[in-house]
């Protein structure tokens, strides 16, 4: 054993109150997104405790004994489940917020939910700021975009420390769709859905490529549906579901463990996801999706993807939407 590995086994443990836990993740809003995503968080080898914060002590109080079985199952890695209170959290490495109103029905747009949200959103995140947090802050409820600038903006944390879910869950639906259509599988298809999270977002259709082939000349891609209509299905993909049944959850959840896991290992993992744009595609202070590197400081870097002139418009326009819902919120609020 050399010295300095002594050194290092010698040094004590930080058992202060406000140290942050390794591999802990919390998860506040125990709803149907939340609960999807501590599930599959609870599957993934990396985490070592999940806190759960939700509106009902006695609903979380069940969820956390649900967990509690689940992790005793043999053949999964031990997470210790917690139900906790701020102070828990905020000594989490990552907080994922999933709280907040659901959307009332197919025909409300997530902008709708913007004004209930953004209330539930900045008492949050005031609360871990009191508390100390300093780790990296995952926004999943909706509109994710705008909510996930409120959050950065009530936390004072660094951008990059805070990232929303974006255009994660849009690109995957895009690339299972052609996958289906090609009869290939999705990981082969590199395409990405950037912009707002919802009606505005835009396929990146000039970049997009099948196994390195530009998906245009991809055989079998002629006898696609028209990309309109593909993009059309994207962003219809989540109000069918609620059309059906009342809500989504599983994609969604999977994609928070995906970027909590880019997160942990560091990762450097290529996502979609939702960051302040600084500049990128003309646009300046607006959170939107967009591929980034995502590292154990959250997103390390922004990729500005090459576009068409009508790709680029697009982009704009999801840019200039978000803001206009901005500035209506800021007047509904001072009125
Ligand atoms: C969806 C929700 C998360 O797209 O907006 O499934």
């Amino acid at each position: 054993m050399n010295k300095s590995y002594q050194t290092e086994a010698l040094k004590p443990a930080d058992t202060s109150a406000s140290a942050t836990h390794e591999n802990r993740v919390c998860i506040i809003g125990c709803g149907r997104v939340g609960m999807a995503s501590a599930y599959a968080l609870i599957q993934s080898s990396f985490l070592r405790e999940l806190v759960l914060v939700g509106r009902s002590q006695e609903q979380t109080e069940g969820e956390v004994m649900d967990l509690e079985h689940a992790v005793a199952v043999p053949m999964k890695p031990p997470v210790k489940i917690i139900n906790g209170d701020y102070a828990e959290a905020a000594r989490s490495s990552i907080v994922v917020v999933t709280a907040g109103e659901a959307t009332s029905g197919p025909d409300e747009s997530r902008l709708d939910l913007l004004s209930k949200n953004a209330v539930i959103v900045r008492d949050i995140v005031g609360k871990l700021k009191a508390e100390g947090f300093a780790g990296i802050l995952v926004m999943a409820s909706n509109p994710v975009d705008i909510l996930a600038q409120i959050a950065q903006e009530v936390s004072g944390l660094p951008a990059g420390q805070v990232i929303g879910t974006g255009t994660l869950v849009d690109t995957a639906r895009l690339r299972g769709l052609l996958a289906e259509e090609l009869g290939i599988e999705p990981r082969a298809v590199d395409a990405y859905i950037i912009g707002e999270h919802g009606d505005s977002e835009i396929a990146v259709w000039s970049g997009a490529r099948v196994a390195g082939v530009e998906l245009g000349r991809y055989p079998g891609a002629q006898a696609l549906p028209d990309y309109g209509d593909i993009l059309d299905r994207v962003r219809r993909a989540a109000p069918e579901v609620v059309k059906r049944k009342g809500h989504t959850a599983y994609a969604i959840g999977l994609c928070v463990q995906r970027i909590c896991e880019a997160v942990l290992r560091n990762e450097r993992a290529v996502l979609a996801v939702s960051t302040l744009l600084q500049g990128e595609y003309g646009i300046e202070g607006v959170y939107l999706g967009t591929p980034c590197v995502v590292g154990k400081n959250g997103v390390e870097r922004v990729i500005e993807l090459d576009l068409d002139a009508g790709e680029r418009e697009g982009m704009q326009a999801s840019g200039n939407l978000l803001k206009s819902m901005r500035q209506d919120l800021a007047e509904q609020e001072r009125a």
